[in-house]
């Protein structure tokens, strides 16, 4: 789901790899329950460290080893986080080991409270997570907050490592109660396999050999339960999908569509849909590098021919014409949020899943869940590293299976228009049907037919500034000039539109987005009844200013920068706003206590100081005649 680039692997691994399974599991504690001494004690056991290493380990254990005369495995480890801490590394490390029977990748990601984006980042690949309980202190809210999380992503298997046994002296009715603790709390998470294993990561007890300390234990130790725990089975089981990565058309002869299986099998002969539109064919060759094969499954990536000519491209998914995924433009879905600037529902993000990128809202914030109690909260936002439920839409309607059905075509990430950056990570619970079966009324009198009446050109002219910048004033004799042309207007002002469309928001982040999609999807019916609609809103976030840009049609969007400095305002300050807002008395002031993101791409800008109101306005006109949509008089 969320981009997990293992880093490095040594060429001996990746050798047997190809002959071995893999596994894949996070380790889930802090350096406190002893998690950079586990992930050391494996690649130590299984003989990764390499002699240079082991040397400048013995000698590092002497100087900064918290284990005595014992080599501080940790330290293998703990260098990374030392330079997490500093901002320069990733913030998950992927290391690999292997023993006769499996390869191995961990994810070793950070354990504090605020890193529940990189635990998902690490979890969304694994089959596996070894959740770390230190037996002196047994089952923790932290370890509550790290099964939440891997059971939101879907890992079914669980190791309980309790972990400094030797501390607890080798106690096997501490041992106990904290399974019996475990498995209570975790009874309606939905884990399949939950395996305890009490161990000593310091000393290797129950790690890779079994401890002669514990007689009272009798199960596998900790290497040989990850060699023997089954983990991948059911992807292969699954229906067959095969989201398109490309199209492959070397020449007229070949048509073939290529990415990589997400689940099931294919064979040649096998009838397939194209999920969106519905289409049938008939598979008729799996093409590879090393040859045609007679069947392929999950994980393989091939070019399938089909037997029709169908239109199909990049994004779309092939499945069995008796198993197709859901097709909607709605759904509801679990949402991790991963960027420092917060989710607003109502502001445009792009949704990717699988191989599929759309427009998409957030159009309902359900709750979000606190991830220490599992209690749902109401909530208008969301901030980093906090999870919700909520209701998405979608540009188009895209295919995908429940969550916990496909990891792969279940699971998507919201990536922010502004910095690319991937913003969510969401799993998709179900979709929503409610708007299925509302259609857009095809209208004889369309825009084009209403403007012509009106002999004009409809625009929306989109005055955004500070609070006091002089927005209305200039829009104000702008419209004047365009009555006296003749021309019919409809001039929309914050003031007035929060006494009526907008009475019930206020002035914060989410209701202020609220507040510019509301007017936006205003101004775009106006301008469907060919009226120039004049806007006069703060507007204060570029998100939501390109969001009305992108409701109309290319060229209908003209956004005036009404650029006034703050100082000028606060000592005009024509409603005497900022006097009581630096007071203290207002909250969340534009320009005071709440950000203005200025225009980088408005189609004018106006300085206020420089001229006249009266000037200002000649100057919007003359645009509007420049762009073509007045007549130069
Ligand atoms: S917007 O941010 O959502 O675009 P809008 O333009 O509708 O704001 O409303 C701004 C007007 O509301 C201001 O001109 C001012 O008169 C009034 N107002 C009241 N409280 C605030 C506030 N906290 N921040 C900004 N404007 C406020």
């Amino acid at each position: 789901m969320i981009q997990a680039a293992p880093l490095a692997s040594t060429a001996a691994i990746a050798e047997s790899a190809s002959e071995k399974s893999l596994l894949r599991f996070i380790t889930c504690g802090s350096v406190d329950d002893g998690k950079s001494t586990l992930i050391g004690r494996l690649l130590y056991d299984t003989k990764l460290i390499f002699d240079d290493q082991l040397a400048a380990l013995e000698k590092d254990s002497k100087k900064y080893g918290t284990t005595g005369p014992a080599i501080d495995l940790a330290l293998l480890v703990d260098g990374l986080e030392a330079e997490r801490e500093q901002g320069i590394t990733i913030d998950v490390a992927y290391r690999y080991f292997a023993t006769a029977k499996r390869t191995f990748i961990v994810a070793d990601t950070p354990g504090h409270e605020q890193f529940t984006r990189n635990m998902a980042t690490g979890a969304s690949t694994a089959g596996l997570a070894i959740l770390l309980v230190d037996a002196r202190k047994g089952v923790l809210t932290q370890t509550k907050r790290h099964s939440f999380i891997c059971s939101l992503l879907g890992i079914k298997n669980i190791v309980v490592a309790v972990n400094k046994i030797d501390l607890v002296d080798y106690s096997h009715v501490v041992f106990a109660e904290i399974e019996q603790a475990y498995r209570e709390f975790a009874a309606p998470l939905g884990f399949e396999h939950i395996t305890s294993i009490p161990m000593s990561a310091l000393n290797g007890d129950n790690v890779s050999t079994l401890s002669e300390r514990m007689p009272w234990y009798n199960g596998p130790t900790l290497i040989e339960h990850l060699e023997e725990v089954d983990v991948d089975s059911d992807l292969t089981a699954g229906p067959f999908r095969f989201p398109v990565q490309w199209v492959n058309r070397p020449d007229l002869n070949f048509r073939g569509f290529s990415g990589s299986i997400a689940s099931g099998r294919v064979r040649p002969g096998d009838d397939i849909v194209v999920a969106s539109s519905g289409k049938t064919s008939k598979v008729t060759r799996i093409v590879t590098y090393d040859g045609d094969l007679p069947v392929a499954e999950a994980g393989d990536s091939v070019t399938i021919t089909l037997a029709d000519e169908v239109d199909i491209s990049r994004g779309d998914v092939l499945a069995p014409v008796a198993d197709r995924p859901e097709v909607a433009n709605q759904f509801s879905a679990k949402l991790i949020w991963m960027e420092e600037e917060r989710l607003f529902p109502g502001r445009s993000y792009l949704l990717k899943l699988a191989t599929r990128t759309v427009p998409a809202t957030v159009t309902a914030l359900k709750h979000k869940i606190d991830v220490n109690t599992l209690d749902e909260l109401a909530a208008k936002t969301l901030g980093l590293n906090e999870i919700a439920e909520v209701n998405i839409e979608t540009g188009t309607a895209i295919a995908f299976d429940p969550y916990s059905e496909n990891r792969d075509t279940g699971a998507f990430i919201l990536i922010d228009r502004e910095t690319n950056a991937t913003a969510g990570a969401g799993m998709i619970m179900h979709g929503l049907r409610r708007a299925t079966n509302i259609h857009r009324h095809h209208l004889s009198v369309d825009k084009e037919a209403r403007a012509r009446l009106k002999r004009q050109k409809p625009a929306v002219l989109w005055f955004t500034g500070l609070s006091g910048s002089g927005k209305s004033t200039i829009a104000d004799i702008v419209e004047k000039k365009l009555s006296v042309r003749g021309q019919h207007t409809m001039l929309l002002d914050g003031d007035n539109i929060r006494h009526g469309l907008s009475k019930d928001l206020g002035f914060t982040d989410a209701d202020r987005v609220e507040n510019i999609r509301r007017v936006g999807e205003v101004a775009k019916l106006f301008v469907e009844a060919g009226t120039l609609v004049i806007c006069c809103f703060i507007s204060p976030f570029e998100a939501e200013r390109s969001l009305v840009r992108g409701l109309v049609e290319d060229g209908e969007f003209i956004e005036v920068f009404v650029d006034t400095p703050v100082e000028l305002c606060i000592e005009r300050d024509p409603k005497g706003l900022y006097k009581r807002a630096i007071a203290g008395e207002i909250p969340n002031f534009t320009g005071v206590s709440s950000p203005y993101e200025r225009p980088e791409n408005a189609e004018l800008t106006l300085p206020t100081e420089e001229d006249t109101a009266e000037a200002l306005a000649d100057r919007v006109i003359a645009l509007l005649i420049e762009r073509g949509i007045l007549d130069a008089e």
